[in-house]
């Protein structure tokens, strides 16, 4: 049975923004697991993040001013470094002394892997910028194709219907994916990896319009860890292509999906605007069931899964399951997925 809960997993690494959309010198305010959260970036080109509140009376500080190095908030100019030091309180006189170390706001750690800004949501001291997912075969490069849609779902909804193999030939149908009728029984290798599971490197079984332009049968690979990232990497004899999804929740109702593909096809620049509106209809058909999906949740009904098609949601609820537990009794998290072959049709 689906319990889905809507408490965020913590001291996790989430994505937050692309890195090109938080230019030096400027702020930005998102709400990332229902925190105020204020992106900046100091003219030095340094991003980071503080909770979205001013200390004094609770006005966001994105209401005020940043230049470049503090950030200045609009009510009574109360100044914050960077770090969430306050800095200066325009009010004081002289010999009224204040410690202003006890008015500091809230920052996180934040790290950029991949052309992407990720944020540590928890205990900053345990933040470690190594546990961030890689794309592999693309290190140090940015993403050449990006996504983004709002799913109006709770991130459990998001992740499991984004990781669900049984519904692709009923929400799926198109011409240049699948048509409906080609079901067919399919085998796959699952083995256990970091805070999560991965797919096992193998053919592609169905030759679809857009594998056929990658020329050759291409191996893909797909894996998932926790919180809710997933990175699927194809390649060919010559050509590598991988793209890394992302689902951070917003708040206990709304969830960004963010979809990057990372390739090394020379090509694959100039039909990237072509398959944009591909992409995007993909995206959005799986938007479009998770919306019409919320109309029975509001009956707060009980779910099922079955075998073997809802295996990877169940594998992801005992992962969660088991982080929030190592967590609260502060131990070593224990993979729950074992390693096995999945069959189901689709
Ligand atoms: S509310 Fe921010 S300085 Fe007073
Ligand atoms: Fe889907």
């Amino acid at each position: 049975m689906i319990e889905a809960d809507s408490s965020f997993l913590r001291n996790l690494w989430y994505f937050a923004l692309p890195s090109q959309s938080l230019k030096p010198g400027k702020m930005r305010a998102k709400t990332l697991l229902g925190e105020p959260i204020l992106f900046g970036r100091t003219q030095a080109g340094d991003a980071f993040a503080l909770r979205d509140l001013c200390p004094h009376r609770a006005i966001p500080l994105s209401c005020g001013r940043f230049d470049g190095a503090e950030v200045e908030c609009c009510y009574h100019g109360w100044r914050f470094d960077a770090a969430g030091s306050c800095t200066h309180i325009p009010s004081l006189v002289t010999g009224q002394q204040l410690n202003l170390d006890r008015f500091g706001v809230k920052s996180y750690a934040v790290a950029e892997v991949q052309g992407n800004l990720w944020i540590f949501m928890g205990d900053r001291t345990l933040a470690d910028p190594a546990e961030i997912a890689i794309v592999s075969g693309f290190e140090g490069r940015a993403p050449q194709f990006h996504l983004k849609m709002i799913y109006p779902c709770a991130l459990d909804h998001a992740v499991v219907g984004l990781m669900d193999p049984a519904h692709s030939p009923f929400v799926h149908r198109a011409w240049w994916w699948r048509s409906g009728h080609d079901f067919h029984e399919e085998a796959r290798e699952f083995v256990a990896s970091h805070l999560g599971f991965t797919m096992v490197r193998h053919k592609v079984g169905i030759m679809t319009f857009v594998y056929q332009m990658l020329g050759g049968v291409p191996e893909t690979e797909i894996s998932f860890r926790l919180p809710s990232v997933r990175i699927e990497s194809t390649t060919t004899a010559r050509y590598h292509v991988s793209n890394l999804t992302t689902i951070t929740p917003l708040t206990e109702s709304e969830s960004e999906v963010n979809f990057f593909a990372y390739w090394n096809v020379p090509w694959l620049g100039l039909v990237a605007p072509f398959l944009r509106p591909l992409a995007w209809q993909f995206l959005k058909q799986d938007r479009d069931v998770v919306e019409r999906q919320q109309v029975g949740l509001k009956f707060d009904p009980s779910l099922m899964l079955i075998p073997d098609s809802d295996q990877l949601a169940k594998w992801y609820f005992q992962l969660k399951k088991e982080y929030a537990q190592a967590q609260a009794e502060q131990r070593e998290f224990v993979n729950p997925v074992k390693d096995r072959v999945l069959k189901w049709r689709a």
